[in-house]
């Protein structure tokens, strides 16, 4: 269970702590909460116990059960600490290293990062006072969250109201997902397909699929971030994630030369794209003009990119699969792993409604030679593709 120190400061904000600590525990963290005194007078340290179901600090001169240190017992085995909401008095003791309460003491004693969410009236969120302290802290190496703009609690309209808490919590999530799994496939090689090919039928037309690129894209940034070399080959037009190198291409043959390019110095592949399995035999040289007659298009049969890899590839080099099915899912993805001799298929079922194509969101089945090896529901394709990433850098050799 990862675990989040949290400090809460003295704002009206401090009432918004209840709710993070409630959405953290739900997605799994341990939540350790230190209040500073004054954050005592805008939402009781009962309610914070009771939701994080554990003793909140308070007090530095508090005697611990045994005999330890509190701020030190405090931040071992944590893996994030952060404040929300930072008042502007809390922001400027920690970037001068003041330590006059459990907080700030506490804050000192830390070895994990740090994540600021600062709340407060627009005037002191201006001061230069607080601008000096905000660049201090980040050249130490804490991570902000800065406050929105909107109505403020003193009736004022401005900047400095607390962050979203889901954004807030989305973030803590981020930077533990980063933290946890940087470099962990450094020095690998990636190679992953993404989005769906256009099969030309003149220069104006093309045959396509609802396929987006959002999973391909979406596994390519979580590789990047586990520090690997990445190359994505790509029909979509979505952002190149950073770090990426993308190769543009648009049909199921210049997708195939791309691949047999790139794959020798691949540790992984990772074949997210919906590949056309037949093209218009023929390409018109002009645009097909309309008439009162049946137009009949003849189709040929692309080349199965992952079958023709299949002599091609080294024992050493994972190779991976999707498969998208709108019926009997298992037993075709279980088919298609075997036929392209593959290590792993991805399979999703693009009949169930807000999920695979188009979508934001997937759930999969991931098979493997001995059978399902993970089964997991809907998620964000950014949370698919993470998980994805972890289970394929576990099994490279
Ligand atoms: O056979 P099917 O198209 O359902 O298989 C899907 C998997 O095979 C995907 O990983 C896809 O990228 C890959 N594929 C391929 N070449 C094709 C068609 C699909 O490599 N012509």
């Amino acid at each position: 269970m990862p675990t989040l120190l949290l400090g809460v400061s003295g704002g009206i904000a401090a009432y918004k702590s209840a709710d993070l600590t409630s959405l953290l525990r739900k997605r799994g963290w341990e939540v350790r909460v230190v209040m500073t005194p004054a954050a005592t007078q805008f939402v009781t340290p009962l309610t914070l116990q009771t939701l994080s179901r554990q003793k909140v600090h308070l007090d530095p001169f508090d005697l611990p059960a045994d005999s330890g240190v509190a701020h030190i017992d405090l931040v071992k085995g944590l893996d994030l600490a952060a404040v929300v909401p930072a008042t502007a008095n809390l922001m400027a003791k920690v970037a001068h290293g003041i330590a006059d309460d459990l907080l700030t003491t506490t804050l000192l004693a830390l070895r994990c990062p740090l994540i600021l969410a600062p709340a407060m009236n627009s005037a002191m969120w201006e001061h230069p006072a607080t601008q000096a302290n905000l660049r201090l802290l980040e050249s130490h190496g804490v991570s902000l969250i800065p406050p929105a703009s909107g109505e403020l609690a003193c009736g004022d309209i401005g900047i400095g109201k607390l962050a979203d808490v889901e954004e807030i919590a989305n973030r803590i999530e981020a930077l533990h997902q980063k933290r946890l799994h940087a470099n962990r496939l450094h020095g690998r090689r990636v190679l992953i397909t993404a989005g769906g090919t256009r099969e030309p039928l003149d220069p104006v037309r093309y045959l396509g699929n609802r396929s987006s690129g959002k999973m391909g894209h979406a596994l390519a940034a979580a590789a990047a971030m586990r520090g690997a070399e990445v190359t994505l080959i790509t029909t979509a037009s979505l952002p190149v994630p950073p770090g990426v190198g993308a190769v543009p291409v648009a049909t199921a043959q210049e997708m195939l030369e791309a691949v047999q390019k790139h794959l020798p110095g691949a540790d992984l592949l990772v074949m997210a794209a919906a590949v056309a399995d037949y093209r218009p035999a023929r390409v018109a040289s002009q645009k097909i003009k309309k008439s009162d007659e049946a137009l009949t298009i003849a189709l040929e049969p692309t080349p199965d990119i992952l079958a023709t890899l299949r002599p091609l590839r080294r024992p050493d080099q994972l190779i991976v699969g999707f498969a998208a099915e709108t019926d009997s899912l298992i037993p075709h993805a279980q088919r298609k792993l075997e036929r392209k001799g593959l290590d792993f298929i991805v399979a999703n079922d693009v009949s169930r409604p807000g999920i695979g194509f188009e979508s934001d969101e997937n759930a999969v089945t991931v098979l493997g030679n001995d059978g399902v090896v993970a089964n997991w529901e809907v998620a964000s394709k950014q949370a698919i593709a993470e998980r994805l990433l972890d289970l394929f850098a576990d099994r490279l050799p």
